[in-house]
């Protein structure tokens, strides 16, 4: 980054003394927004073949500008281009670099364009492109949680509620709630996607320009759906920043659930699974541990997520029409949240198919806990006792079994009979785990069969993406 404060400013005409050293540093943006680059150059692009559709540039001057700006984009991704902090910012910094290029044919480039649409375009562009990219990341998780539900079909494991065991299921049902759980997350980003691809180029500043502008001949150019209604709100508006920052604090929270359980389950006390050593670390003084780190940071992580759709929302709140300077804080915490989402879905979408599930383990959990004792009830109910009374019993029978250290299906016939003359032989169909799963059989119910048919639709829906 150069500091090169005898550069001529792009805006210096009105002023008679140059920008204070600090408050150059401190007003520039360059240090972050460069990564905008791209879309800069699009949006730039765009606009200058409009400004020869409609004939306020001659058509050869549009080629050097476009020829221009296709060669510093070169020079960018060669690691050819020294970012000024004097020129503030990615825009200026790129047409100053044109104007130096071409020379008196790059000064048209700003015709019927301000820096305050030419960034909203810019941050509309490069959040299009993210989405896309962290919709397919989504779907590759989802894709190797279905591969890992499909492997676990039949692993029995205990079903909690509070952290207590509450009913068996199946690994491959609870891996469905969480391909669930993303489902939702990809159509949030989706949805939010539409709000994103409108085109705010036109607004110029603030009221538009008295240049006969073709802004939908723009907006065709570079995918847009529309140009935005009102000048305005275009230039001034950061929801879509917002909405997409709140998305992904779902995301993130969803994540963070997700690995508040693999750091439970990976712990000796549960040990339902083990990491693979190379998501995890070791310990600098015990040399026995083994940490969970990767899910460990991702929680971490989803609180920094939160942070900043909670920083943009007051960034937000206290300004009045239309663009205002505070605008420039919305890059960091929207860029921070797109890389801590993209990391974090890549590496549990990485590490998931790689999970190994102590099933001896998982069934043995299942089996303490009376997790059956609902199927127990349930039994007395369909031989006619009341639902209310027969809960009453079960619980007496588990009081039973926790004083003599056996589960309900340890117990014998005589035993339960004890609790209820309607108890018969074929009690102890239902107290297994096996016949626990296969009674919820109905869709979104943990039988086998119904699992099945939900990991059958979450395959066609996956094929049928687009992305
Ligand atoms: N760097 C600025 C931003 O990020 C670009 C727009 C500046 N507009 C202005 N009128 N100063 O918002």
């Amino acid at each position: 980054m150069s500091d090169d404060n005898a550069k001529e400013k792009p805006w210096g005409g009105r002023f008679t003394e140059s920008t204070d050293a600090f408050v150059e540093a401190f007003t520039a943006s360059i240090g972050f927004d460069h990564r905008l680059y791209r879309h800069d150059i699009a949006g730039s692009i765009a606009h200058a073949r409009m400004l020869a559709h409609v004939g306020i540039i001659r058509e050869p001057e549009c080629k050097r500008i476009v020829d221009g700006l296709e060669d510093i984009r070169a020079d960018i991704e060669r690691g050819d281009f020294a970012w000024s902090v004097a020129l503030e910012d990615i825009h200026m910094n790129i047409e100053a670099r044109l104007i130096e290029r071409i020379g008196d044919t790059g000064k048209k480039l700003h015709t019927g364009r301000s820096r305050n649409d030419q960034v909203a375009t810019d941050l509309r562009l490069y959040l299009r492109d993210e989405i896309d990219i962290l919709c397919a990341e989504l779907g590759r998780l989802q894709a190797a949680l279905l591969e890992l539900a499909e492997r676990e079909a039949d692993t029995i494991m205990p079903g909690f509620t509070h952290l207590q065991v509450a009913m068996p299921v199946s690994l491959g049902h609870h891996m469905l709630a969480w391909i669930e759980m993303l489902e939702r997350d990809y159509l949030r980003l989706l949805d939010c996607r539409r709000r994103v691809n409108v085109m705010p180029l036109g607004a110029a500043a603030l009221a538009g320009t008295s240049f006969p502008i073709d802004r939908v001949y723009t907006a065709r150019l570079l995918g847009f759906d529309a140009p935005a209604a009102n000048s305005l709100d275009a230039v001034s508006d950061r929801d879509f920043v917002i909405e997409f920052c709140s998305a992904a604090a779902l995301v993130m929270m969803h994540l963070s659930r997700f690995s508040e359980e693999l750091i439970l389950w990976s712990s000796a006390q549960f040990n339902f699974i083990e990491l693979p050593d190379r998501f995890c670390t070791g310990s600098s003084i015990m040399p026995q541990k083994k940490n969970p780190d990767v899910p460990e940071l991702v929680r971490g992580k989803s609180g920094r997520v939160t942070g900043n759709l909670v920083s943009l929302l007051m960034l937000m709140k206290g300004q009045p029409l239309a663009y205002n300077k505070d605008n420039q804080e919305d890059k960091e915490p929207l860029f921070d949240s797109v890389d801590t989402l993209k990391g974090s879905l890549r590496v549990f979408a990485d590490m998931m198919p790689a999970l190994e599930v102590n099933r001896e383990q998982m069934a043995r959990a299942a089996h303490q806990g009376f997790s059956t004792a609902t199927d127990l009830a349930d039994y007395l109910v369909r031989k006619g006792t009341p639902f209310r009374d027969a809960h009453e019993i079960v619980g007496r029978a588990v009081r039973y079994g926790i004083e003599n250290d056996k589960d309900l299906a340890a117990l014998t016939l005589e035993e339960l009979q004890d609790f209820s003359s309607s108890i018969d032989a074929d009690v102890f169909e239902v107290l297994t785990l096996e016949g626990s799963l296969a009674a919820r059989n109905h869709p979104g119910g943990t039988a086998p069969a119904q699992v099945r048919a939900a990991m059958d639709s979450v395959r066609t829906r996956l094929a049928n993406r687009e992305s």
